[in-house]
């Protein structure tokens, strides 16, 4: 089944998540693109990306939209023409759109094993409360990238660092939850994160509070 789940977070907030199973003839047999989208699918070299790209719209299908209703800014950040906010993420065989009558980032991320050896490179904070020991260390580290990529997502603003600018507060693997704090430009926001796992892949969705 290749729309995976749905999370119903709220009335204004929903989650789609597609699990990408079918052959990229298919998906490409199913999605209508504009003629804009139609030449980036072009130019992508790796078909996983390309499915990843074309699943993408099958979850726009699922909420009634289609990808003539998407535009994307110079940043590369999408817009639904109605006004109605979204973020998406592609991973491997995983999909995902955030949709929202607000501002939201949404990012999923394969869980490897080398995120521990960058962790210095966008978690600098963290690892002061972080336990590089603990069994649970890259799984956590993981939450941390994606959370800053959802950010990241949500600002769309050039300058933003990783190590610099944005900051997690300590969390347990358990709670699925806890909060981040962008500190840029003289601006100082604080965001829910919400986060859960499957099949080794961790999914990472961040609101303004
Ligand atoms: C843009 C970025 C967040 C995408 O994340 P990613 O993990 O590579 O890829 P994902 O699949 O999760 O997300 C890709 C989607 O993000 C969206 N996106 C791209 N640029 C965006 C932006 N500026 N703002 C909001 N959304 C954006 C797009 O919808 C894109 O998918 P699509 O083009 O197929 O529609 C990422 O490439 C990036 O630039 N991160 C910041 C770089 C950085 O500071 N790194 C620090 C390293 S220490």
């Amino acid at each position: 089944m290749p729309l995976y789940k749905i999370i119903n977070f709220s009335p204004k907030t929903q989650i789609y998540i597609w699990k990408i199973d079918e052959p990229y003839a298919q998906l490409r047999e199913e999605v209508q693109l504009n003629d804009r989208n139609e030449i980036r699918l072009n130019g992508m070299k790796s078909e996983l990306h390309r499915r990843g790209f074309l699943s993408v719209r099958k979850i726009l299908h699922e909420n009634g939209y289609s990808d003539f209703d998407l535009t994307y800014d110079a940043f590369g950040k999408p817009h639904l023409k109605d006004g109605k906010h979204l973020s998406i993420t592609h991973s491997h065989e995983f999909s995902a759109v955030i949709f929202s009558d607000q501002n939201i980032g949404i990012d999923m991320e394969k869980q490897r094993d080398k995120i521990k050896i960058l962790d210095y490179k966008f978690a600098e904070f963290e690892m002061t409360w972080l336990d590089k020991n603990a069994a649970d260390y890259m799984r956590k580290l993981t939450v941390v990238w994606g959370v800053k990529e959802a950010i990241f997502k949500i600002r769309n603003e050039v300058g933003i660092s990783f190590n610099d600018h944005i900051f997690v507060q300590p969390f347990e693997m358990q709670h699925l939850q806890t909060d981040v704090i962008l500190n840029f430009n003289e601006t100082r926001m604080t965001f829910s994160v919400y986060f859960e796992e499957m099949e080794n892949f961790t999914l990472v969705y961040v609101l303004e509070k």
